[in-house]
């Protein structure tokens, strides 16, 4: 089959599609997909270098979240309920490859109104903006919300579920392209350039001089922000996009009675388990009805363009989710 395979660390720009590599076999508890499209992330640039947790023994193929159909030839473990043809999406190494294996528990349906394209890359950012914002943040109708690197993987998805939730939302991003994207697809109410010296008194003017109720940050801009948080407001912590893990000085949080909230979505599946069919039914539900719409980067890279993609990524062009597209549905159909 066609992968990307690692057999050496490399920078992704030095990647090659390999075209004979092995078909994964499948385990007691694995299904067999056929991919269709990959959701690229910043952690698979890191991947390709060896500079992930990560690391499989070498040669294997590259990537991790992925959409498709159950293979034709895929077994069914007991319990499963998928069916050969099934569209189905999900995370597992090998995503970034014609087929992969994976246990049954890890995928689930792609809801009709979704494409392959969407679905490649909601499998980790949906879940983790939904509990951040619902379950951890406990977000409510009316509140201000604040949004970094609004237009980013887990950043527009917070937007749409901040807005879909009845939040005002402040998108706040790095370019005018970014806050045209976070309003335009994410249906941001207000957008701040933080590249500009003092944006935080944007976010002050336009919250009438009372702050945000909650901020989600996922690019460490947590003390920041903080001079523009309300009156026992809650800052989330979900991540440290610009590369470095703040430290906070405690003062900030005892003079505005605030809380620091952390979230930390793939640890769910070991310390809370029985919390992850809540959060997805929830949010299939909510993808069902059309209410948000999983966005899309405008260029979808034709997969032997994979390394071009994720060299965008690591030069931060990218908006959204960014996807390779691995097989052409309306060519397979028509096979
Ligand atoms: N806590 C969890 O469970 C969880 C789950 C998923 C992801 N995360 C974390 O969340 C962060 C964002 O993930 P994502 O998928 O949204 O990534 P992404 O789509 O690549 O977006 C990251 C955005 O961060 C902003 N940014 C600011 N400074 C940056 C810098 N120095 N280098 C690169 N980007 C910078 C950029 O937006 P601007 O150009 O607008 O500044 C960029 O588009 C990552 O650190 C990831 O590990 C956490």
């Amino acid at each position: 089959m066609r992968a990307f395979v690692l057999k050496s660390y490399a920078h992704p720009s030095k990647l090659s599609l390999t075209t004979d590599f092995p078909e994964p076999k499948a385990g007691p508890q694995d299904v067999l997909v056929d991919v269709y499209s990959g959701g690229l992330n910043f952690f698979d640039i890191l991947q390709c270098q060896g500079k992930y947790q990560n690391q499989p023994p070498m040669p294997y193929v590259l990537g991790a979240e992925f959409a498709g159909r159950v293979s034709a030839n895929s077994p069914i473990p007991k319990g499963c309920k998928l069916k050969p043809g099934d569209r189905v999406f999900g995370a597992a190494q090998g995503a970034f490859g014609e087929k992969l294996a994976t246990p049954w528990t890890n995928i689930l349906p792609i809801p009709d109104n979704i494409s392959f394209d969407q679905a490649a890359g909601l499998f980790v950012t949906w879940p983790t903006s939904y509990e951040a914002l619902v379950g951890r943040a406990q977000l409510k109708s009316g509140e201000w919300v604040l949004v970094t690197a609004s237009a980013g993987g887990v950043g527009i998805a917070a937007v749409q579920i901040a807005k879909a939730l009845g939040a005002k939302v402040i998108a706040a991003a790095g370019s005018q392209v970014k806050l045209n994207v976070s309003k335009e697809y994410g249906g941001a109410d207000f957008g701040v350039d933080y590249t500009k010296p003092n944006w935080q008194q944007e976010v002050l003017q336009i919250t009438g001089g009372k702050g945000v109720d909650v901020i989600y940050d996922p690019v460490g801009l947590i003390q920041d922000s903080l001079k523009c948080i309300a009156w026992k407001g809650r800052a989330l912590v979900v991540g440290f996009a610009a590369g470095a893990i703040e430290k906070l000085p405690l003062n900030l949080v005892l003079l505005k009675n605030i809380s620091i909230v952390g979230i930390h979505w793939g640890a769910y599946t070991k310390k809370d388990p029985e919390h992850i069919p809540k959060v997805w039914k929830d949010l299939i539900a909510l993808l069902s009805s059309g209410r948000v719409k999983p966005v899309v980067y405008s260029e979808v890279f034709p997969f032997e363009r994979l390394p071009d993609g994720l060299v965008a990524i690591e030069k931060r062009q990218t908006w959204g989710k960014a996807v390779v597209r691995i097989r052409d549905e309306s060519v397979m159909a028509r096979l």
